[in-house]
């Protein structure tokens, strides 16, 4: 028996509740792009739940027939949607990030160190040791407000471990009280020893039809770099996950720029993610895509110590910009989406409401859940925080502080402090 990721205090009905705060934060249930509408705050709110799905939101004065539970001081906003992890992996690399801080970069370490390093950990692990591992982390998003996550293989490297990552990222989806969905990260290292082609064409006539036949998988990510996959073998990925049914996502213009971002759009992909390094063409055609999110990462950024991507321009173009931890031993050892929200304001530019929207609703449509997750509204699921602040800039305003009391997820309380 594993113990419950249902791990804080039992409540006599766990699916309906009521709660007031001083402020509430919300997005609407669209994609946030370009002019708004940005989420707006109002004082004095109140949401209600019942069986899971939200029955109220609005003034706490307006709430018949219940007695919220009162914060004040306090925020209440939807649950993080953490749309880009790496999760499950196995084992820290905490000493490739002291070497990067001795002068190594993350090029010198690939290969040795790096994607083969975190795929050997995995080979060597039992499926029981890669899910223990992973628990607590799963664990620790919770209790950081995450209420929705991507699980992503990438460290099998071969046809049968990437389905067993997939498998063990569907074992940890069935534990978690978050509402999880899972990427093939078919294309993330050239395995050892291997032909990139070779493997192209391993990921095209076996990988994606065994993961698909299994349904084992939600989408699939393509790793576009120069240590990587080329975007000739991003176009047949991207053909055959659409033969498959699969929408395609893409690690994009990260260590260097590729035109990666622009490939990827114009192959239809429902984000294109990292993008430190995209083009000024890039950046356009982002602003006029309709249905693809620009998902940034910049905890990664952070730990790499690289720079980050012009996010105003992104923003001024008009893209729908999501933001995530990248949750990963190598680039981004995060799993608090506080954090990425903290390092999104102060590093990249972004306003506490544009962080909002980018960790909530754009972060759902990310990963196909647009309309349902990332959002406060009746009818939606009551996946929802309780910050200690006033109102949301206290998130980004104190980095390091775990702001969230309370984190719900279809109206259970699974985390907070
Ligand atoms: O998103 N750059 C590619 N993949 C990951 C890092 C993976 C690793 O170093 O283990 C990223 O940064
Ligand atoms: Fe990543």
């Amino acid at each position: 028996m594993h113990p419950s990721l249902h791990f804080h205090d039992a409540v006599p009905d766990p699916s309906s509740g009521a709660l007031a705060a001083t402020s509430l934060i919300t997005p609407g249930a669209d994609v946030v792009r370009g002019a708004g509408p940005w989420p707006r705050e109002a004082s004095e709110q109140a949401v209600a739940w019942e069986e899971g799905v939200i029955t109220y939101v609005g003034p706490a004065d307006g709430l018949a027939g219940v007695d919220p539970e009162p914060f004040e001081g306090c925020t209440i906003a939807p649950g993080f949607v953490d749309c880009h992890t790496h999760l499950p992996f196995v084992g820290w690399r905490a000493d490739e990030f002291e070497a990067r801080l001795a002068g190594a970069t993350y090029r010198d370490l690939h290969g040795e160190g790096g994607i083969g390093r975190s795929a050997r950990l995995f080979a060597e692990a039992s499926d029981d040791e890669v899910l223990a591992f992973c628990r607590p982390l799963v664990r620790e998003m919770a209790d950081h407000g995450t209420t929705t996550l991507e699980l992503k293989t990438g460290y099998g490297l071969s046809v049968e471990r990437e389905l067993r990552q997939a498998r063990l990222a569907r074992r940890l989806a069935a534990e978690a009280p978050q509402t999880c969905v899972v990427t093939l990260l078919a294309c993330h290292a050239v395995p050892e020893g291997t032909d990139r082609r070779d493997w192209v064409r391993a990921v095209c006539e076996e990988l994606i039809p065994a993961a698909s036949e299994e349904r084992l998988v939600d989408a699939v990510d393509v790793y576009v770099e120069d240590i990587a996959f080329t975007i000739e073998d991003l176009t047949e990925v991207a053909r055959c996950a659409s033969d498959h049914g699969l929408p395609i996502r893409c690690h994009a213009d990260q260590l260097g720029p590729s035109g990666a971002a622009e490939a990827a759009l114009a192959l239809g992909a429902r984000s294109v993610d990292h993008l430190n390094h995209v083009s000024e063409e890039g950046i356009s055609a982002l602003g006029a895509a309709a249905a693809t999110v620009a998902v940034l990462l910049p905890t990664s950024t952070l730990f790499l110590r690289s720079a980050p991507p012009d996010v105003r321009a992104l923003l001024d173009a008009g893209a729908a910009v999501a933001l995530a931890t990248d949750c990963n031993p190598g680039t981004s050892p995060v799993v608090s989406m506080p954090e990425a929200i903290g390092v999104g304001c102060s590093m990249y530019g972004l306003t506490p409401a544009e962080a909002l929207a980018g960790a909530t609703v754009n972060a759902a449509a990310a990963l196909g859940l647009a309309g349902s997750r990332g959002t406060l509204a009746v009818d939606a699921p009551a996946d929802l925080v309780v910050l200690d602040g006033d109102a949301f800039r206290h998130v980004p305003y104190r980095p390091g502080h775990n702001p969230v009391l309370h984190t719900f997820a279809n109206g259970e309380r699974v985390g907070g402090r």
